[in-house]
């Protein structure tokens, strides 16, 4: 299946944990369907089975659920799989959508006893909308108002119980209120290499594609902890070996690709080569604040924040200190740059403090 041409190649995109254009169809076809299915995150997926299991031994719908992590690390494909595991219905929103409160109470209205909800994005949740959710997660009941002024009326809705399933990229940004009335938190981590190969191979296998145990391993090596990357670059790889190779994936073949798609040796993508440059190029390493390293690479904080540091910090690359970011010795390595003498050492405050 080819979603994409070889031309339309951004090299600035390939990397990046975002969805990109067109992509949305291929990624259904390669998402798990089952718990069984789900590579990966093995503590995730203990606790979720556990939750599921014992819901559906009471015959009960199971606690709400919020899913937090990084872009692209399988939010998404767990919700479906609650549902699925479920044998339930899911209903599709997501936090932008809900801007106001009646949307969200239309939404809500309609649920049939068991369904499950997703809300996508749930951070960006409207504040009305916000208020009423909590309402109804905890006692499956709304208060519509109806009218304006003096003479508005509050009219309480019942709604069927039902098992609300949130994803989010930055649990912080949610309210305490709002996080505390979920029953279970998932928090998603960047995937091993040889978990990431698992994925690749499942991919090569759902699309027909022919790869060999040492390319899947590069290729899951190069894809920043992350599966989206991972089936990506597997299609770009593909795209190389159809047109400059027999169409089968070797590992010579996928270091050829990779080089031709500029795919740092990591898999670190524009960001975080950008930052690793602004902290070591500018500002000597750091510490540096993360308001000031975000204007040095043009990104919102945020982004920096939630995006583009934990795979950073994952990969010994940077730090997080109290007097700002600190880009380890690894990271000028990587950059192909000398640390200062001494530089990073545990015995040499203040930078590790
Ligand atoms: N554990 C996994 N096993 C196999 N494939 C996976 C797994 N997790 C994710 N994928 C693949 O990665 C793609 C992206 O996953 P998904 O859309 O679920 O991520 P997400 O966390 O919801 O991302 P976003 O934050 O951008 O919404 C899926 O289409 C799927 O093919
Ligand atoms: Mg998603």
């Amino acid at each position: 299946m080819h979603d994409e041409s070889v031309t339309d190649f951004d090299p600035d995109e390939t990397l990046s944990a975002l969805p990109q254009t067109g992509e949305r169809e291929v990624e259904t076809s390669l998402r798990p369907r089952k718990l069984a299915e789900f590579v990966g995150q093995p503590r995730v997926r203990e606790q979720l089975e556990l939750v599921l299991e014992s819901a559906r031994r009471r015959g009960v719908p199971p606690d709400h659920v919020l899913l937090s992590g990084p872009p692209g690390l399988g939010k998404t494909s767990l919700a479906m799989i609650v549902a699925a595991e479920l044998d339930a219905a899911i209903r599709i929103t997501s936090g932008p959508a809900l801007e106001r409160a009646g949307d969200l109470a239309a939404m809500l209205s309609n649920l049939a006893e068991g369904d499950v909800l997703f809300i996508d994005e749930i951070h960006r949740i409207a504040r009305p909308a916000e208020e009423m959710l909590y309402l109804a997660m905890e006692d499956f009941r709304v208060d519509v108002v109806v009218g304006k002024g003096p003479g508005a009326t509050s009219i309480p809705l019942e709604i069927a119980p039902f098992t609300l399933v949130g994803a989010t990229t930055r649990s912080g940004a949610l309210t305490g209120p709002l996080r505390d009335r979920f029953g279970f938190t998932g928090q998603m981590e960047f995937y091993a290499d040889d978990e990431l190969d698992e994925v690749v191979t499942r991919a090569a296998k759902i699309l027909g594609i022919e790869v060999d145990g040492r390319a899947s391993a590069e290729i899951a090596r190069r894809s920043r902890g992350t599966p989206r990357i991972a089936n990506r670059l597997l299609r770009r790889v593909r795209d190389y070996a159809e047109v400059r190779a027999d169409g089968r994936i070797t590992y010579e073949v996928t270091r050829a690709a990779l080089a031709v798609y500029d795919v740092d040796e990591l898999g670190l993508d524009r960001l975080d080569r950008a930052v690793l440059s602004a902290l070591v190029g500018s500002f000597g390493g750091g510490p540096v604040g993360i308001s000031t390293l975000a204007v040095a690479v043009g990104e919102e904080a945020t982004t920096v924040e939630e995006v583009c540091e934990p795979y950073l910090v994952r990969a010994g690359m940077l730090a997080r200190t109290p007097r700002g970011r600190v880009a380890t010795a690894t990271a000028w390595e990587h950059l192909g740059l000398a640390p200062p003498p001494g530089y990073g050492r545990m015995d040499q405050p203040p930078l590790f403090d």
